[in-house]
C-alpha cells in the first residue's frame, strides 16, 4: 500500500463528509451502548502507525485499537501467514475438527510465557474471555469459590470480568446483579498517598492493608485465584509497586492461591519486555493474553502451569470459535514479528523518548499531575491542581479532541477518565513519533 509520506496529511474538515454520513448510520443502526469515538471519524486502512480515514485524510495511530497492534498495522509476516491460512483452511472448530496453527500457538505460547515448570495453553476470543476461563480453571484445581482482584483494575465486559472490573461509569453501572465471590482490594496508590508520608510508607501502608482485607473481608483459605495487572491498563497506566506485587505472590504461594496475571494490555512487548511480568520478576502459575497476541485478530489465551491447566473436566473449556486457525496463523506471524525486527528494543526506545518528551510537559504544563509507565506503555494524567489532584476530565478530552482534529489520535484511560496514554504500534518511526509529540505538546499548550 502506498501511503504520503508525510505522516500526518488531512484534506477535508473532520470528521469529512464521508465519515459524518457513516455517523448517521452508525447512529441510526449501532446500539448506543457501543462507545461511540468522540471524533467521529471513519477509518478504511491502515500501514505501520498510519491509518488512513474514508476521506483520504492520513493520521498517527498512538491507540494501536487499544493496544492490539504491536507489531503494526498490516504487519507483513501476520497478513502473509494470514491469508495463507484463510485459503487452507477458515475454521473447522478445534474441539471438533482439530488443526495445527492452534497446537503450534499453544506449544509457542508456553516456550515464551514466564510461568515457571510444564506449561499448556487455550485459546479463546477475547481478554474478558481468557479471564473468566483463568478463575474457571483456578476453581476447578483448587475446589475454592472466591477470586480476589485489585482495584482500580480492568479486566474486560462480560458478568464475571465486569465484576472484576473497577470503573462504575460507564463499566458497572445498572449492569448488575454481579457474579458471587469476588473481592477487589486497592492497589497502594503511590500519587494521591497522604501529605508528609513517602512512597515506601504508602506501599507498606498499602501491604497491610491487603493483609487486612484478607482478614477482614475474604479468608485465603476460601480464595482460588488472585488477578492482577502487572502494569494497570484502564484503570490509568498505573504501575503497581514491585514490593506490592511480590508480596501478593508470596500470599498466593502460601496459601494455595493460584496467581493470575492480566497481561492483556501488557503482553507481547508493550513494556519493553515480552511480558510485563518479567519486569518486576513476577511468577504467575496462570497468564492471561489477547490483543496483541494476534495483531488484531480475536484472539485470547490462557497459559498455565501444567497440573492447574489440566484440572478441567474435557469439554469444560473452549467455544465454537476458539483458537480459530487463521488468528492462530496471525499470533504466530505477530509473535515472529516481535522477536524478529527487534520490537521489544524498539518499545524500549520509543519508551524512552516519550518518557523524556513527557516529562518536559510536566515541567512545563501544571495540570499534568503526573508523568509515568513503563517503556512504550507511558503516560499523562492531568489534574485540576497539582496539591489537591482533583483529575481533570474535561481538559483530557480537549486535548483528544484537538489531537484528532491535527491528526492523531490518542486514547484515555483512569477511573478520572484523566489520564492520556500511548499504545503505538512499536513499529512507529522516530520522525513518526517525533510528529506525533509535537502535535500532542501544541495541543496541550493549547488548553493552557
Ligand atoms: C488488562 C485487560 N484485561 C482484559 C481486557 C478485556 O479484553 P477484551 O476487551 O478483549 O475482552 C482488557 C481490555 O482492555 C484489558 O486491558
Amino acid at each position: 500500500m502506498v501511503l504520503s509520506r508525510e505522516a500526518i496529511a488531512i484534506g477535508t474538515e473532520l470528521p469529512g463528509p464521508r465519515s459524518r454520513a457513516l455517523l448517521a448510520e452508525r447512529r441510526r443502526w449501532v446500539s448506543a451502548g457501543v462507545a461511540e469515538a468522540r471524533h467521529g471519524i471513519f477509518f478504511e486502512r491502515a500501514d505501520g502507525a498510519r491509518l488512513v480515514d474514508v476521506d483520504g485524510n492520513q493520521f498517527l495511530d498512538f491507540g494501536g485499537g487499544i493496544g492490539c497492534l504491536n507489531a503494526g498495522h498490516s504487519a507483513p509476516r501476520v497478513m502473509d501467514r494470514a491469508l495463507a491460512q484463510l485459503q487452507k483452511l477458515q475454521h473447522a472448530c478445534f474441539m471438533v475438527a482439530p488443526y495445527e496453527p492452534y497446537v503450534a500457538l499453544a506449544r509457542k505460547l508456553c516456550e515464551i510465557v514466564p510461568v515457571p515448570g510444564p506449561s499448556k495453553a487455550a485459546l479463546f476470543n477475547s481478554g474478558a474471555e481468557a479471564v473468566e476461563n483463568a478463575v474457571k480453571i483456578a476453581r476447578r484445581a483448587t475446589g475454592r469459590p472466591a477470586v480476589l482482584a485489585f482495584d482500580p483494575g480492568f479486566h474486560g465486559r462480560t458478568l464475571l470480568a465486569l465484576t472484576l472490573t473497577s470503573k462504575t461509569t460507564p463499566y458497572r453501572d445498572g449492569f448488575g446483579p454481579f457474579a458471587p465471590e469476588v473481592y477487589r482490594a486497592p492497589i497502594p496508590d503511590t500519587l494521591r498517598r497522604p501529605r508528609g508520608t513517602s512512597v515506601e510508607q504508602c506501599v507498606e501502608r498499602g501491604i497491610a492493608e491487603l493483609h487486612r482485607f484478607l482478614k477482614s473481608t475474604v479468608s485465603p483459605a476460601s480464595i482460588a485465584c488472585a488477578v492482577i495487572e502487572p502494569v494497570l491498563g484502564e484503570g490509568g497506566f498505573i504501575v503497581p509497586p514491585r514490593e506490592f506485587l511480590l508480596e501478593v505472590a508470596r500470599v498466593c504461594k502460601q496459601h494455595g492461591i493460584v496467581l493470575v496475571a492480566d497481561e492483556v494490555q501488557t503482553g507481547f512487548g508493550r513494556t519493553g519486555r515480552m511480558f510485563a511480568c518479567q519486569l518486576s520478576g513476577l511468577e504467575p502459575d496462570i497468564v492471561c493474553l489477547a490483543k496483541s497476541l494476534s495483531n488484531g485478530f480475536p484472539l485470547s489465551a490462557v497459559v498455565g502451569r501444567a497440573e492447574l491447566m489440566d484440572a478441567p473436566q474435557p469439554g469444560g473449556l473452549g467455544g465454537t470459535f476458539g483458537g480459530n486457525p487463521v488468528a492462530c496463523a496471525a499470533a504466530l506471524g505477530a509473535i515472529e514479528t516481535l522477536e524478529h525486527d527487534g520490537l521489544l528494543e524498539r518499545a524500549a526506545a520509543l519508551g524512552a523518548e516519550v518518557e523524556r518528551r513527557f516529562a518536559s510537559f510536566a515541567d512545563r504544563f501544571p495540570f499534568v499531575g503526573e508523568a509515568r509507565g513503563v517503556g512504550a506503555m507511558r503516560a499523562l494524567e492531568l489534574v485540576r491542581d497539582r496539591e489537591t489532584l482533583e483529575p481533570d476530565k474535561q481538559r483530557t478530552e480537549r486535548v483528544l479532541d484537538l489531537a484528532a482534529g491535527r491528526g492523531v489520535l490518542l486514547l484515555s484511560a483512569g477511573l478520572g477518565g484523566n489520564v492520556i496514554r500511548t499504545l503505538m504500534p512499536l513499529v512507529m518511526s522516530d520522525a513518526e513519533l517525533d510528529e506525533g509529540l509535537c502535535v500532542l505538546e501544541k495541543c496541550l499548550a493549547e488548553v493552557a
